[in-house]
């Protein structure tokens, strides 16, 4: 007598068990637009150096349907997701836990998906700090630091850079409120004040950071060439735009070293590929392929 245990199995649940034990892990960048975006390049690239099994995608949201993207995209098997522009405060909302870095800036760039659990991170400013202390080699411990912005590049920058120590840090910012708001929040832990943009005449630092939106539209926040005077290191947020309008102010006036945030976009995106996949990929070769030359 056959018993039902001798049965071979059916071709349908064979099938069904080979796609559970090797389905590739699903991962996307999320943002409105997000044609521009070169998350899916760099992880892909980092996927292949680390032999990790997983796919990475650009996926779209409407800019009313952040909540329903991701539903979908977890109900699909997603297992995590970085969040680009508009979406950073959405995605600390959508959250079920956030880390400190989050909590801080009120705004996460990266998703993981545990079970029931959603949980958020920011790894942009680690990110610029890793970028700048390790690839550029520059210590910011002792430092005077200049920060020009106080949006979300410069909310999610200040803490991290605290964190090493400068000597100060002060934030302008053409509305000045908005950057007594974000040294208020970083004032208990470490040296930082604010000022408007004029109050910077004859004022010089080390290193002085561009975290305003200027350069996308090819503008110069109006930042006295003082501030360069004795600069080590003038460094663009924004990345893939050459010679922007403050990098080359910054050079004219004697700036040692320009960087601009190709660095600092694969950094973060280092971080959060060792976050979901606990392993920590090296950058050399994907800092390399995304570099425009600073001319
Ligand atoms: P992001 O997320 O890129 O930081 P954001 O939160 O909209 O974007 O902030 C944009 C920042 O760039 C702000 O600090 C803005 O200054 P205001 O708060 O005074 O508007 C700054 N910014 C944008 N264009 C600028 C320009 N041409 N000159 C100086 N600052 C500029």
């Amino acid at each position: 007598m056959i018993t039902a245990h001798w049965l071979p199995p059916s071709t349908a649940t064979v099938q069904e068990k080979a796609r559970e034990t090797r389905m590739t892990d699903q991962y996307c960048v999320i943002g409105n637009p997000i044609a521009q975006s070169k998350s899916p390049l760099i992880h892909s690239m980092f996927a292949r150096a680390c032999a990790q099994d997983m796919a990475y995608k650009r996926l779209e949201a409407p800019l009313d349907g952040f909540n329903a993207a991701v539903d979908a995209f977890v109900r699909s098997g997603g297992k995590g997701m970085n969040v680009t522009a508009p979406f950073k405060l959405n995605a600390c909302d959508y959250a079920t836990e956030r880390s400190s870095a989050v909590k801080l800036v009120g705004a996460a760039n990266a998703l993981k998906f545990e079970g029931t659990q959603v949980l958020a991170e920011n790894f942009d400013g680690i990110g610029l700090v890793r970028d700048v202390t390790h690839n550029l080699k520059t210590a910011l411990a002792g430092k005077r630091v200049l920060m020009l912005g106080a949006g979300g590049a410069a909310r999610g920058a200040l803490l991290p850079m605290l964190e090493q120590g400068p000597k100060e840090v002060v934030v302008a910012n053409r509305t000045v409120q908005k950057a007594y708001d974000l040294a208020s929040i970083g004032a208990p832990y470490g040296r930082v004040r604010s000022c408007a943009y004029a109050e910077l005449e004859g004022v010089t630092f080390d290193v002085v950071f561009n975290a305003t939106s200027s350069s996308l539209k090819a503008e110069l926040p109006p930042v006295p060439v003082s501030v360069f005077e004795n600069c080590v290191l003038a460094y663009d947020m924004t990345y893939g735009k050459g010679l922007t309008p403050f990098l080359k102010t910054a050079q004219a006036a004697g700036a040692v070293q320009l960087a601009d945030g190709v660095g600092m976009l694969c950094e973060q995106a280092a971080h959060a590929f060792a976050w979901w996949r606990g392993v920590r990929p090296d950058t050399t070769e994907v800092i390399k392929a995304l570099t425009v030359p600073l001319v």
